[in-house]
């Protein structure tokens, strides 16, 4: 595509965000954006990471307690990092709260609690990558960074119908949006193109019919738009096995542990298991332990499968620690703990346990 049409199309695209932008809490519509009003850096950048784990409509509920718990970033600078990590619990992969965490006091050690204005000055912030540099750098600072996510990856694999497959045409799919960014509004640009890739540009069934941006691109001509971008098969992810844990006293008391502060759920509290890496680490007490069901969970890179075991125990552990009933709040361990507790409750009721 020349130089012209890419900013034909640009022009395009912006057009229709100026209709169609999706509402989000964290988000500068098109309209104040105009008057001038500015998006809020610590706002975009705290969404920007939230949106690296899950979809929009998810990330929608957590922002919301997130800013009201910690309505700056020098608030959030100042927060217990338990208390984080807790209200993080159920977005999936500790390290990116712990790297929150880093970041906001980063901010406010280095840079005087505001963050820094360009992608460069951003990228060297702790746990802030390219994405999220380019990401925050346009949207909060209007700077004409190239934002490319899986959306927009599909976008410019469609419109310039890319044929290479994924993950090899990410260098080429890169230069492409670099082509369509423009120097004015780029802030809303980027965001117009992944509000295209999440609503009319879909991965599966895109609704080519309704695009802004149809008369521009190759694919849609060449009748490919929905077999692009390529992907190589993906290779099946390896089963890991393990074994987890759950002790609880006669008075309701629950046994838990931290994780050790690296590798998987790292930091997390919950409950014991075996190191989960095939090596068969002890049990946390002698105690009569029942099997009391399995569960399978996912990661990014294998599943788990976990063989979980029960106990009513009355010794002291030789890990963690005993948590009061009281005290024990499921909703705060991470999701792969919550499964083992479900697993573990419901069955010791099956098997007659006097379990509070
Ligand atoms: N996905 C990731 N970041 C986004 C944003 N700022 N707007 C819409 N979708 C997104």
């Amino acid at each position: 595509m020349r130089e012209e049409v890419c900013e034909e199309a640009g022009r395009a695209l912006l057009r229709w965000y100026d209709g169609q932008a999706r509402v989000m809490p964290w988000r500068v519509g098109p309209q104040d954006r105009q008057r001038g009003v500015l998006p809020d850096p610590y706002h975009v950048w705290l969404s920007e990471v939230m949106l690296q784990q899950t979809t929009v409509a998810a990330v929608r509920e957590y922002f919301r307690r997130f800013v009201a718990l910690w309505p700056t970033v020098a608030d959030l600078a100042a927060a217990e990092d338990a208390a984080v990590m807790g209200e993080w619990a159920g977005l999936g992969y500790y390290a990116r709260a712990r790297n929150l965490l880093a970041c906001a006091r980063a901010v406010v050690r280095d840079h005087g609690g505001r963050f820094p204005d360009t992608a460069e000055g951003l990228r060297s912030l702790p746990g802030v990558g390219p994405y999220t540099a380019a990401a925050v750098a346009a949207i909060a600072f209007d700077r004409p960074a190239v934002v490319v996510d899986g959306n927009v990856e599909r976008v410019c694999a469609r419109l310039f119908a890319v044929e290479t497959p994924m993950p090899a045409a990410k260098p080429e799919l890169v230069r492409l949006a670099g082509l369509l960014t423009p120097m004015a509004r780029p802030g809303d640009h980027a965001q117009a193109m992944m509000d295209l890739g999440a609503t009319v540009c879909t991965p599966r069934k895109p609704a080519c019919e309704i695009c802004p941006v149809m008369a521009y691109c190759q694919a849609r001509r060449a009748g490919l738009a929905a077999d692009l971008p390529r992907k190589l098969p993906k290779p099946a992810k390896p089963v890991r096995q393990g074994v987890v844990w759950v002790a609880m006293r006669p008075d309701g008391a629950v046994l838990l542990e931290d994780r050790p502060p690296r590798g998987l759920l790292g930091g997390m509290p919950g409950f014991p298991g075996d190191g989960w890496d095939g090596a068969g680490g002890a049990a946390p007490m002698q105690a009569d332990w029942r099997e009391v069901g399995g569960l399978r969970h996912t990661f990014t890179h294998f599943h788990l499968d976990l063989t979980v075991r029960a106990a009513i125990v009355e010794a002291n552990p030789m890990r963690g620690a005993f948590v009061p009933r009281s005290a024990f709040q499921p909703a705060n361990l991470p999701t792969l703990m919550r499964k083992v507790w479900d697993t573990a409750t419901v069955r010791a009721v099956e098997w007659g346990a006097t379990w509070p």
